[in-house]
């Protein structure tokens, strides 16, 4: 064995990829420290009412998620946060659980769904996944909600001991929007993601579980008073000088004269992963997407 091999940390034979560990370094080490009381909480009681705003176009999976679940079907949804996918769900599906740690989120979702007209089939528990309890339901749906679980091998397990036909996973392939690639070069080591997408398909492929991977383009924007008020709203969390950067932001910034809440607008698209799993004991072979997603399809490992 050479001298670099020997420095090469051991293999655990029960998590060959040693995702676990990785995964929990990087949740704890979270610059919004996630795990920390309060941390996240103190987060969403922020941007609880502007959340919605921040999206254009339909949600990322949405198509998938409808290409799967049926009338009399139940849901459970981890951190449905404003309703993005619960309203669409609800109307479509027999019964929604959905749980939501924060309780900002779960005043703006209780008020989106009453005036939508979608509350009634909807359950909103404010508790802290995996640690609610819960029945099986059909389905499982989890959109960019599995950022802060300490354990991922255990949220993995939950997830398919609670999905009796399977579930959809939403969240980011490790791709960086661009105020966080600037952040980065201009020296902020610490706004790398994971792909957190691996991680789901490794942690599940250990446990037999072979989901479908789609790419999908997600498009979020940003909007202030003024460029100055954005950019150093985009850079300042990450850069002690935000204004030294503006320029660089440049391609994505862009006045709209009819914005009604705020004259500039900064709008990005970045690609997200959509990963699903039918129970093949359901009898549903997976399927790819059909109708209005352009999404491209990788079928992993089967
Ligand atoms: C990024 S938002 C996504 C909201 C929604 N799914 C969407 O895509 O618009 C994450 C949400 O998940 C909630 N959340 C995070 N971890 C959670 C957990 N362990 N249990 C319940 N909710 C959680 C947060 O409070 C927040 O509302």
């Amino acid at each position: 064995m050479s001298e670099r091999d020997s420095e090469v940390a051991p293999v655990s034979t029960s998590d060959p990829l040693a995702l676990t560990e990785r995964w929990e370094d990087i949740v704890t080490d979270d610059r919004n420290r996630w795990t920390e009381t309060g941390g996240d909480e103190g987060f969403w009681a922020t941007h609880a009412d502007e959340y919605d705003r921040r999206f254009v176009g339909k949600p990322v999976g949405l198509s998938r998620i409808c290409s799967l679940v049926g009338p009399s079907d139940t849901v459970l949804e981890i951190g449905p946060g404003t309703g993005r996918y619960t309203r669409p769900l609800a109307r479509r599906v027999s019964k929604v659980t959905a749980i939501e740690a924060s309780s900002s989120m779960a005043t703006t979702l209780d008020r989106n769904l009453t005036s939508a007209n979608c509350r009634e089939n909807v359950e909103i528990v404010e508790e802290e996944w995996p640690t609610a309890d819960t029945d099986g339901h059909d389905w499982v749906v989890a959109g960019w909600s599995l950022y802060r679980q300490p354990d991922l091998r255990a949220c993995m397990d939950q997830i398919i001991e609670t999905a009796n036909q399977g579930f959809v996973i939403i969240d980011s392939p490790g791709s960086l929007p661009p105020h966080r690639r600037i952040a980065v070069r201009a020296g902020d080591a610490l706004a790398s993601p994971p792909p957190r997408q691996a991680f789901y398909c490794g942690l599940l492929a250990d446990r037999g579980r072979y989901p479908s991977v789609e790419t999908e383009p997600k498009t979020r924007e940003r909007r202030a008073d003024s460029r100055t008020a954005l950019v150093e709203n985009l850079l300042s969390d990450a850069l002690n000088d935000p204004l030294a950067h503006a320029e660089a932001l440049d391609p994505w910034l862009h006045q709209e004269p009819d914005a009604t809440d705020g004259t500039w607008c900064y709008r990005y698209t970045v690609p997200a992963a959509v990963i699903s799993y039918v129970d093949d004991a359901s009898g549903q072979p997976p399927m790819n997407v059909t109708g209005e997603s352009q999404a491209a399809t990788v079928e992993v490992g089967r």
